[in-house]
């Protein structure tokens, strides 16, 4: 390959041989998928080729077309529901939807040839090459050593694998999306540490959503609180950082964010009272003005009739 492309890899073949399709096919499994099942044969495209088979969003259905079809697959013993699974999660929608082609396809987690992607030594750890800051926030938590001993991979145990839905608050306590309950007893001291997370959470976004309402209305009278809407995006900020810091199961950091950003709100808060205030003023201002200049116009009307009549009164001669 030296000769015509020095740049490409050379290694796909070697990789190869080390994938669970290589495996199979070493030991006679004639459904493996092989170069030309991912490539094609006479159509073969480089990668970032919109049309290629192993262009990111054409992935799912080159590898969907063993993979989704369960009569292929009887005898593997492995589930035919993944790209179906994928194309209801949060990565298919960001690729889709968003055209965001940094989201992940099969690929970029089970790797092009070999049995795992580039520098991840487990499948089990691929969702920190891209999600760093949750990854080292778990590391620190109790649950890194206690995964571990268990064998459970770290975030696949609460996000899934192939169908990550949009996180949420209730991932924390109570209802069908309770993450917590799935490990620990109801009524732990574990889960109580979620349902007090859910508790300040919820407290946290009402007096945000407060705020911004009374944001809002100030704003729909008329009065400027652009400053005030920007100062509230630090809460908004808190909030983020928050639902990502819920990974370090530190439940001392998360308060001293949420009491900064709290402290934030309250701020905001008056001052939008103070603008609400203001347009309220204006509002008795302007009906005090209102008066006012009719009574005036009333006044030189009266003024102006009674100098005319004057004026058409002939005046004494003396
Ligand atoms: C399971 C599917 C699959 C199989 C089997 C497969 N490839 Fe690939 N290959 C891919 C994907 C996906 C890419 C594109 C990666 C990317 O996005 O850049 C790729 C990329 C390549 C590239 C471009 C350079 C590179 O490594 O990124 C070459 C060359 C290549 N494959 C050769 C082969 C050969 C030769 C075989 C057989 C030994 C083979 N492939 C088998 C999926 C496959
Ligand atoms: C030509 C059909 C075919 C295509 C295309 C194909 N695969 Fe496979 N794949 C198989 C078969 C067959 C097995 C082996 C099942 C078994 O262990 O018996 C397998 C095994 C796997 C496994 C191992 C699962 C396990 O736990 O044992 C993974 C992961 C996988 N494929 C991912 C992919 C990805 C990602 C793509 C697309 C880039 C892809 N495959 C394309 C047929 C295919
Ligand atoms: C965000 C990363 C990610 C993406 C994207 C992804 N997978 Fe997986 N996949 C995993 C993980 C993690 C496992 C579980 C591996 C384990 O526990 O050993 C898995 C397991 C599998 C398995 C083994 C059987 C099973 O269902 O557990 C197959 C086959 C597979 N994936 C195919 C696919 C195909 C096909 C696609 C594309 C539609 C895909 N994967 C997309 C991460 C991913
Ligand atoms: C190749 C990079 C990549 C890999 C690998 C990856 N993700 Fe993602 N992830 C993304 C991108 C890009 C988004 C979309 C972000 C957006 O739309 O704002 C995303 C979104 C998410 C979201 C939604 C975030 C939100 O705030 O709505 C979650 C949860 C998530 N990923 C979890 C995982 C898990 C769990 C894994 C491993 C099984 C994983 N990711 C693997 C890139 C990746
Ligand atoms: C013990 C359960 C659990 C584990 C393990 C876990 N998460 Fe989460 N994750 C959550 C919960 C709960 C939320 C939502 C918090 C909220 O919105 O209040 C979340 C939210 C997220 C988000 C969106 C918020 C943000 O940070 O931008 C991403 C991305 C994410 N997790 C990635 C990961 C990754 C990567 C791993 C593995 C290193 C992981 N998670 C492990 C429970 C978990
Ligand atoms: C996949 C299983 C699993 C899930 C899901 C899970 N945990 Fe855990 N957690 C564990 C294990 C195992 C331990 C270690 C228990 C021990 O050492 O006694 C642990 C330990 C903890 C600890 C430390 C306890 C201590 O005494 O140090 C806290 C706090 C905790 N979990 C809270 C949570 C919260 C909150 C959630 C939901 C967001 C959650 N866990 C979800 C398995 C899980």
């Amino acid at each position: 390959m030296r000769k015509y492309h020095p740049n490409i890899r050379v290694d796909q073949l070697s990789l190869y041989w080390t994938s669970r399709h290589g495996e199979r096919l070493k030991k006679g499994d004639q459904k493996a998928a092989v170069c030309t099942d991912c490539h094609g044969v006479h159509g073969i495209q480089a990668a970032n080729f919109p049309k290629s088979r192993t262009f990111a969003w054409n992935i799912p259905q080159t590898c969907g077309r063993c993979h989704a079809d369960a009569d292929y697959m009887k005898g593997s013993g492995l589930p035919t529901d993944q790209v179906a699974e994928y194309k209801q999660g949060v990565h298919a929608a960001a690729l889709y939807e968003k055209k965001d082609l940094s989201a992940p396809v099969c690929n970029d987690c089970h790797g092009n040839h070999g049995a795992a992607p580039p520098e991840v030594t487990s499948i089990v750890y691929v969702c920190r090459q891209c999600h760093p800051s949750a990854g080292d926030l778990f590391n620190g938590s109790p649950h890194r050593a206690a995964f571990d001993s268990l064998g459970i991979s770290e975030c696949e145990a609460c996000h899934g694998n192939h169908k990550v839905v949009p996180p949420s608050d209730e991932m924390l306590a109570g209802g069908s999306a309770d993450t917590c309950i799935q490990c620990h007893d109801a009524g732990s001291k574990e889960h109580q540490m979620g349902i007090a997370l859910k508790q300040r959470l919820d407290e946290y976004v009402a007096a945000f959503q407060n705020v911004s309402e009374i944001l809002r209305q100030a704003r729909k009278k008329g009065v400027e609180v652009g400053e005030a809407e920007f100062r509230l995006q630090e809460a908004r900020t808190a909030l983020i950082h928050v639902r990502n810091l819920t990974h370090s199961l530190a439940l001392s950091e998360v308060e001293k964010t949420l009491n900064g950003g709290a402290e934030v709100i309250e701020e905001v808060k008056g001052r939008g009272e103070a603008a609400l205030q203001e347009a309220k003023f204006r509002k008795e201002g302007l009906v005090v003005a209102t008066v006012f200049i009719l009574l005036l116009a009333l006044a030189l009307y009266l003024k102006i009739r009674a100098g005319g009549a004057e004026k058409s009164s002939p005046l004494p001669r003396g």
